[in-house]
């Protein structure tokens, strides 16, 4: 898409601005209740946005004052055990597809984030959320658990105790609690959505070989032992060592200027 363009999809509202990209989840009548057609349009999102060599960063957001309150529940009712599986599985793949992006996403979270759409600002690499923000995990309270990544996302960002206490209880806390707890990375006095987009400014201008390659290393951190993401950090250090931009940074920095990156 060229810059400015805005194009609207079904259920996610897709807008570009420069080198970033602004996924809305655009359902607001069910207060961006997440059916099957939208997780399956955010996987394409994510598919497009992974060789999108123009692409530096993506926010995520919804659209009518909230981020998302998680599974479609009137979707879900008609739903056999058969077809809840399958939707599982697709979570699963999409979540991890966002998870796995090489650039940096951000959720931007006014309104509420609750079930699968906090299960979703979960596999984003940051999460901004306005004061008024709601956010929690009641899939127990509705005598199922989180199945889009949840229980293991969240124990691993806030500790399994306070995740416990999340999940189990069902409770809902504000921005400020999540920021508390360390759920989110900053508070937004007023929109969620502003604040992201300068939050995710100065990584527009970033050196993008090396901001995928940190964030491949310190997503290996979760799943490896130390020498083993020892070894994930100096794989990643190498492809940083064969590309332009390292140089470029080096000529910048002797001839007193901005670098200017190129993701070569
Ligand atoms: N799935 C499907 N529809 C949903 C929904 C969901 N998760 N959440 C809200 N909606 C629908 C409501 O059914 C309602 O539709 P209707 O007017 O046809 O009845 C519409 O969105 C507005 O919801 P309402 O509850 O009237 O709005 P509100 O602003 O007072 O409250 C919430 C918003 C999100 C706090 C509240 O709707 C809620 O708690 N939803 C359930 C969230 C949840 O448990 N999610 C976890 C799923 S595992």
């Amino acid at each position: 898409m060229d810059d400015g363009e805005a194009k609207l999809q079904s259920s996610v509202h897709v807008e570009r601005k420069g080198a970033l990209e602004i996924w809305l989840i655009n359902r607001p009548e069910r207060r961006n209740a997440l059916d099957r057609a939208t997780i399956r349009l955010l996987g394409k999102l994510a598919e497009q946005a992974a060789c999108d060599s123009s692409l530096r960063a993506v926010i995520i957001s919804g659209k009518g004052g909230h981020f998302s309150a998680g599974a479609d529940l009137k979707e879900r009712q008609q739903m056999s055990k058969e077809e809840v599986q399958e939707l599982l599985s697709l979570y699963r793949t999409v979540f991890g597809a966002i998870d796995r992006l090489p650039v940096p996403v951000v959720a931007a979270i006014d309104g509420v984030a609750l079930g699968g759409g906090l299960e979703l600002a979960l596999a984003c690499d940051f999460r901004i959320a306005s004061s008024s923000a709601i956010l929690g995990l009641p899939e127990v309270t509705l005598a199922i658990i989180p199945g889009a990544g949840g229980t293991q996302r969240l124990s691993r960002l806030v500790g399994p105790s306070r995740a416990k206490e999340l999940i189990l209880f069902g409770k809902r806390v504000s921005g400020k609690e999540a920021l508390e707890m360390g759920l989110i990375n900053a508070l937004a006095e007023e929109s969620a959505i502003s604040f992201a987009e300068e939050f995710v400014a100065p990584l527009l201008e970033g050196a993008p070989i090396a901001i995928a390659a940190a964030l491949e290393a310190i997503d290996a951190a979760w799943n490896h032992s130390l020498e083993e993401g020892l070894s994930i950090e100096r794989l990643c250090y190498e492809r940083t060592l064969a590309s332009e931009d390292r140089l470029e940074a080096l000529r910048a920095f002797n001839e007193k200027r901005k670098p200017i990156y190129k993701g070569k």
